[in-house]
């Protein structure tokens, strides 16, 4: 058994710990009551997030589920229609909670690689009927998870909002990785924020703080999402012991996303060249490679299980899809082991499953 230390965990990149910078800004925090909106903390970090993205305000919340639901149940009212993608993580990941607790009735998309067409956007939208739900919102996920991390380029974006725009709706995007697509695209945040109505972004994720997620846009908005955030049980109190990292993650943990870009094409390509895998490279444009194992006649689940014997983590994604994910603390050298650990997983497979065929 690999020690834990030893470990390669490419499952995801929520993984990553807070760095020792991090950990300072926590100890020296400026705390109050975030809920009487006295936290400072919390108070400069949501003016952080709202300047960066081009919006008039933020709200920090504690994860990006909870933020999807509050912004969801800010954008649109209990028995609307909501327009997302049929494989976001909102429609696939939330527990349904858009229904369950939202009240709001999902219209599921299926978009080419996670982007939705604008024309089938047009085309879902339900006509002003009494025998339908109202209409009033598109969502959109940037980047996208389940597409392998594709980047909605902001054309893409542009061309959903004037849909979306021209038909009265407004538009959502979840961009839990939305500084991956920045950086992968060498463009300011802006170019993707300012096509959308509102928005949210993960704190957790690549930028490696500890909790949270930050929602965007405009006052009125972000006032029935602090609203919506406290019916969710989401009202912090000291916050400032969350916003401080956070802080620390606007400041200075973006331009080294490209790092973990550079790790996953890596990563990408040694695994493209390996009997039984396969990789869509176009797809891989940030820090997410998907593994196609088919070739292998094996199911994902045998897969990670035999890899994590071997000391590398990855999730199943499917029957013979593995999701693989780089992120801070996975450097060159552990992409180069990883690629080992995998062929030669991926090589014992190929040669049990040849010994069996030729008996
Ligand atoms: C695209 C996307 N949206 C939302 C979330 C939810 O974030 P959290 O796990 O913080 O609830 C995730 C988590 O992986 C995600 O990938």
């Amino acid at each position: 058994m690999v020690k834990r230390e030893e470990l390669i965990d490419l499952r995801s990149d929520t993984v990553t710990l807070p760095t020792e910078e991090m950990l300072e800004a926590i100890r020296h925090a400026e705390l109050g009551d975030d809920v009487f909106g006295e936290d400072p903390t919390v108070n400069r970090l949501e003016e952080m997030a709202a300047e960066k993205m081009g919006k008039e305000a933020a709200l920090l919340v504690s994860s990006g589920t909870q933020a999807n639901l509050a912004s969801l149940m800010s954008n649109a009212k209990r028995g609307d229609a909501v327009i997302l993608e049929a494989e976001s993580h909102m429609y696939y990941y939330e527990v349904g909670g858009l229904s369950a607790v939202g009240g709001l009735f999902p219209l599921p998309v299926r978009g080419h690689h996670g982007v939705l067409d604008p024309e089938d956007v047009r085309e879902s939208i339900r006509p002003k009927d009494i025998h339908f739900p109202d209409t009033t919102l598109v969502c959109i996920e940037n980047t996208h998870n389940r597409a392998g991390g594709r980047v909605v380029s902001p054309n893409e974006i542009r061309a959903i909002s004037e849909v979306a725009g021209a038909c009265g709706l407004k538009l959502y995007m979840d961009g839990a990785r939305i500084f991956n697509a920045a950086v992968a695209l060498e463009v300011d945040v802006k170019e993707f924020t300012k096509h959308v109505d509102n928005l949210m972004f993960c704190l957790s994720k690549g930028l490696s703080c500890p909790v949270g997620s930050i929602i965007v846009g405009s006052q009125d908005f972000v006032d029935r999402a602090r609203k919506t955030r406290k019916i969710l049980g989401g009202g912090m109190r000291q916050a400032g012991i969350i916003a401080a990292p956070g802080i620390v993650a606007l400041e200075k943990m973006i331009p080294r996303l490209r790092e973990d870009h550079t790790n996953a094409r890596l990563l990408a390509e040694g695994l493209a060249r390996t009997d039984g895998l396969s990789i869509d490279l176009k797809a891989v444009q940030t820090n997410i490679v998907h593994l196609d194992i088919s070739g292998l006649g094996v199911t994902s689940d045998l897969f990670v299980s035999k890899l994590k014997e071997e000391g590398v983590l990855a999730l199943t994604m499917g029957k013979s899809k593995v999701r693989l994910v780089t992120h801070r603390g996975i450097e060159e050298q552990h992409v180069r082991r990883a690629l080992d650990t995998i062929r030669s997983v991926a090589r014992k497979i190929e040669r049990k499953r040849s010994k069996t065929s030729t008996c």
